[in-house]
C-alpha cells in the first residue's frame, strides 16, 4: 500500500507521517517512510541542489525536471521494491507537490507536468493521499520559530504559497475519492485520530 502526505511547507505533514508509521508499526506491519525529494545518496544530493537557496536561481523547468529525476530513482531502488515485499510505504509529498508547486505555484503548464509525472513514475499512483489545508500565514508563525529551516522555497512568501494552496484545492476537487483532506490546523491527535479512522473504514484489507 502506498500513503502519500501533502501540503504547503510547514502543515504539519512530517509530523503525521511518523505517527502514522508507528501506529502501524505497532500494529505489527513492514512499514518504509521516505521525504520527496529524498530517500537515497543520489536523492538527497538532489535535494540539496533544489531547496539550497544560496546558490544561483534554478530555471523552473530545471527544477521540475529534477523533482523527477529524484522521485523516478527513489521508485526504482526503494518504493517498488518495498511494495513488491508487502511493505506499506508512506511518503512525505510526491506528484501532487509537483502539480501543486510547479504548476500552480512556478505557472507550468499543468497537462505538461502531468505527462512528465506519467514518464517518472510509470503511473504509479498512491492509494490513499492526506491533504494537509493550511494557509501561508498560520505556518509562517509555525515556521519563523525555526527560521533556520526556511529553504528556497519558503522563502517565496504568501502569494507564491496560495498559489501552490490553489493547485491543491483544485487536484483535492478533481480526486476526492484519493485526497482525503483535513484541516493542518486542528490538533496533532485529532488529525492523527482522522486519518486512522479513514485508513480503517476505507482500507482494513490493505491494511
Ligand atoms: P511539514 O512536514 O509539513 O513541514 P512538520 O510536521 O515539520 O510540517 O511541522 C511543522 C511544525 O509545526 C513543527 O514544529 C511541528 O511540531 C508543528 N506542528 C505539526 N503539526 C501541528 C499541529 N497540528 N498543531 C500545531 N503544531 C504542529
Ligand atoms: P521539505 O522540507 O521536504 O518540505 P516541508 O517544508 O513541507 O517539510 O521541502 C521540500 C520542498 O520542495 C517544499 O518546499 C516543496 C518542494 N517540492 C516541489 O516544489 N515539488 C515537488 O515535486 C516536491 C516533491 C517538493
Amino acid at each position: 500500500m502506498l500513503i502519500t502526505f501533502e501540503g504547503i511547507d510547514g502543515s504539519g505533514k512530517s509530523t503525521q507521517v511518523q505517527l502514522l508509521a508507528s501506529w502501524l508499526q505497532e500494529r505489527g506491519k513492514k512499514v518504509a517512510t521516505f521525504r520527496e525529494p529524498g530517500g537515497t545518496v543520489i536523492t538527497e544530493k538532489i535535494r540539496s541542489i533544489l531547496l539550497n537557496k544560496d546558490t544561483e536561481e534554478l530555471s523552473y523547468k530545471a527544477e521540475l525536471l529534477l523533482f523527477l529525476a529524484a522521485r523516478n530513482h527513489l521508485l526504482m531502488t526503494k518504493i517498488l521494491p518495498l511494495l513488491q515485499n508487502e511493505t506499506i510505504v508512506i511518503l512525505d509529498r510526491f506528484s501532487d507537490s509537483t502539480i501543486a508547486y510547479q504548476g500552480f505555484g512556478r505557472g507550468l503548464n499543468v497537462e505538461e507536468i502531468q505527462q512528465l509525472i506519467e514518464f517518472a513514475t510509470d503511473k504509479l499512483r498512491p492509494h490513499v493521499t492526506f491533504y494537509l489545508d493550511m494557509c501561508f500565514t498560520d505556518t509562517v508563525k509555525r515556521l519563523s520559530a525555526e527560521s533556520s529551516r526556511l529553504d528556497r522555497f519558503e522563502t517565496l512568501g504568501e502569494s507564491f504559497f496560495e498559489k501552490v494552496r490553489a493547485g491543491y484545492h483544485f487536484l483535492q476537487k478533481r480526486e476526492a475519492q484519493r485526497i482525503k483532506m483535513i484541516s493542518g490546523k486542528e490538533s496533532i491527535e485529532t488529525i492523527h485520530s482522522f486519518i486512522i479512522k479513514e485508513l480503517q473504514e476505507n482500507f482494513s484489507s490493505l491494511l
